[in-house]
């Protein structure tokens, strides 16, 4: 069990907490209730489900005096964990118009005041420490799954509403060339390792075998995903996995998502609204099957999790404290970055999300928080510019279905030598 310091607990219950409602900031009451497609949630939802984590997985369990602010709210947003309960289904969270915001908004004032009592003036075993920890985790990992969801609703609005203005002048950084970084042949060790905290899948730190690599310095850009387009790269099948083929034929798709062509001008919605595709920028928002069919068209391949993770060890240190973040407030991937293997996107590995070797699902209903998922999913690494700085690790695993392309992913491209 990995325990926070005792004394920064209260200090960062709050921060992490406001942050959440810093992120909802520019909303209007509307935009808080739709759910678009099911994997987007109503930012509501968001704000519940994680007061609820710590109503249910802190509070209900460890302080004895504590009574739920609402008898059915633990049906309304418990998401996914069986043994916690029955819950509504997460296909109708969008027909939820009561609770209403503003109840909602009040649910999160009274179980903090719980919380922060309980962390004020309990003495909390390393367990109930390991516990809330888990719900700051967690309160994170939902921080960025409001920002696709936001950047999706209004995406998907006619009008292209406006998160966040751009302050300074769209990035003028010319692309750099790209750079091939090798990693020697060899035994390697991979997972956590030290006392702080990490999720249960990235244990346990075990070695795996590699052959000699290289991978990008830099994420594949706007420009070079257009010259894939431009060649035809969505119309010739001998790039794709049979999967891909079909998911592209079906849904008859040829750009990433939130690109649009007018008049033979490319634009993108980011969360600044339309725009120009700046073609500089690393290019976001494609499936995993995209990038798998761009790499082969550009001859070479997505790198495993474990090349990506002895890559960013040996390269990409720097960018854990000096990567786009979402505590740069930025809101956008970043052009002209090189090294940039923490922060700015998500990226793609040609890796399943399976267990590593001796893993094992947590006791009670917090084992259901990662294990149950280690199926027909592959593996992101490295954060995006919606993560929290203090959220990422070396080792953490990001994981999405392969034909998933709202969260803020993109492409690092790798090459046997
Ligand atoms: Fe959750």
């Amino acid at each position: 069990l990995r325990q926070p310091l005792p004394e920064n607990l209260h200090a960062r219950y709050r921060a992490i907490r406001n942050q959440t409602l810093r992120l909802v900031g520019p909303l209007q009451k509307e935009d808080f209730v739709v759910q678009p497609i099911v994997d987007v949630s109503p930012p509501k939802w968001h704000l519940a489900h994680t007061t609820w984590f710590f109503e249910t997985f802190v509070l209900v369990s460890n302080a004895t005096d504590y009574n739920l602010f609402d008898k059915s709210f633990p049906y309304l947003f418990n998401s996914y964990y069986i043994s916690a309960g029955d819950r509504w289904s997460r296909a109708d969270r969008g027909n939820l118009t009561r609770p209403s915001v503003d109840e909602v908004f009040a649910y999160r004032e009274y179980v903090d005041e719980a919380m922060e009592k309980l962390i004020l003036e309990a003495d909390l075993t390393s367990e109930q420490l390991h516990v809330i920890e888990v719900g700051f985790h967690h309160e994170q990992q939902h921080q960025e799954l409001l920002l696709y969801d936001i950047k999706y609703i209004f995406g998907h609005n006619p009008t292209f509403p406006v998160y966040k203005g751009d302050s300074e002048n769209e990035d003028k950084l010319p692309v750099i060339a790209i750079k091939w970084l090798p990693i020697k042949k060899g035994n390697y060790h991979i997972g956590h390792e030290g006392d702080f905290f990490c999720f249960d899948n990235e244990l346990r730190r075990h070695e795996v075998h590699l052959e000699g690599f290289e991978i990008a310095n830099r994420l594949v850009t706007n420009g070079e995903y257009l010259d894939f387009m431009k060649s035809g790269g969505y119309s010739d099948h001998s790039f794709w996995l049979s999967d891909g083929w079909d998911w592209i034929q079906s849904n008859k798709l040829e750009c990433p998502l939130y690109w649009f062509e007018e008049d033979g001008e490319w634009k993108m919605f980011g969360l600044s609204g339309l725009k120009k595709l700046n073609i500089n920028e690393p290019v976001a928002h494609v499936s995993y099957y995209e990038a798998d069919a761009y790499a082969k068209w550009a001859g070479l391949r997505l790198p495993t999790e474990f090349e990506w993770e002895m890559a960013a060890m040996e390269y990409g240190t720097e960018s854990l404290s000096s990567g786009n973040f979402v505590d740069d407030h930025l809101m956008r991937p970043k052009a002209g970055e090189s090294l940039d293997f923490f922060g700015n996107l998500w990226e793609w590995t040609a890796s399943a999300y399976l267990p590593y070797p001796y893993y094992q699902a947590p006791p009670g209903a917090l084992g259901e928080y990662n294990g149950k998922f280690m199926i027909n999913q592959m593996v992101l690494r490295g954060g995006s510019y919606a993560t929290p700085q203090s959220h990422i690790r070396p080792t953490y695993r990001n994981f999405f279905q392969p034909n998933m392309r709202w969260l803020f992913n993109g492409i690092r491209l790798a090459r046997f030598i």
